[in-house]
């Protein structure tokens, strides 16, 4: 089973993915890390994460643990993922991988075109949304756990940005899956956003009886 989720940032689809991929004991994928960690080798080497030629060269070098470095996360990494993003041959030399990374045991992949562009016929897609408001108390939350000092409207600013360029490029842009389930997770919390999910999936599955043989019920998952 594929289960593609794709909204803008800090909406809630990394908790979500997680949750999905232990309840279906799937693979998970965060493929906005392979993102950040292309940025950031260009940083690394002093170049400019939107000169194409230099930032398709550090995703055809990404290595396992380039995405696992503890410097992916916060305004810098921020910007460079998503200037790197906007460029076809980044995306064309990350596409394999993500690809391969489902072929063998299905995963939970999150993104922003997993459902449009790396997976289309993925069984189920998710497009996990909340009011820009929302999403920026969460980053802003997240970054204070984190021992980060960050002004609440410069984060909230940063991502309406960053959500602006990932629907405007022409490359894999920002966008709902026609065939995806919308979850706004503005009002609801975790458990109720994994609750809706699983509901969600359960019945999308259904419709496609004989693709997936595993069906959870919001109730199975939440005991
Ligand atoms: O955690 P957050 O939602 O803020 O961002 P992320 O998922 O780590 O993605 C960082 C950036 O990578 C996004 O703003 C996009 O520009 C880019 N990205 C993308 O273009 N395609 C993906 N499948 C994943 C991320």
């Amino acid at each position: 089973m594929i289960i593609a989720i794709d909204g803008p940032a800090a909406a809630g689809k990394g908790t979500l993915a997680r949750r999905l991929a232990a309840h279906f004991n799937l693979p998970f994928l965060d493929t906005g890390l392979l993102y950040r960690a292309t940025g950031r080798r260009v940083l690394d080497e002093g170049g400019n994460p939107a000169d194409p030629a230099t930032a398709e060269a550090a995703a055809r070098a990404l290595a396992a643990l380039d995405t696992q470095r503890h410097d992916l996360r916060g305004p810098e990494a921020d910007l460079a993922a998503s200037q790197v993003a906007s460029i076809p041959g980044v995306r064309a030399a990350l596409l394999d991988f993500q690809r391969g990374f489902a072929r063998s045991h299905g995963a939970v992949l999150d993104g922003r075109d997993i459902g449009t562009v790396i997976f289309p016929d993925a069984d189920v897609k998710l497009y996990v949304t909340a009011s820009p408001e929302a999403r920026g108390l969460r980053r802003w939350r997240e970054l204070r756990a984190r021992a980060v000092v960050a002004d609440l409207d410069v984060v909230t600013a940063e991502i309406r940005t960053r959500d602006a360029a990932d629907e405007a490029r022409s490359a894999a842009p920002l966008i709902a899956a026609a065939d995806a389930i919308t979850i706004d997770t503005t009002e609801l919390d975790a458990d109720a956003v994994f609750a809706l999910a699983l509901q969600q999936i359960g019945e999308k599955i259904a419709e496609k009886p004989g693709r997936v043989t595993h069906v959870a019920t919001p109730s199975a998952g939440l005991t």
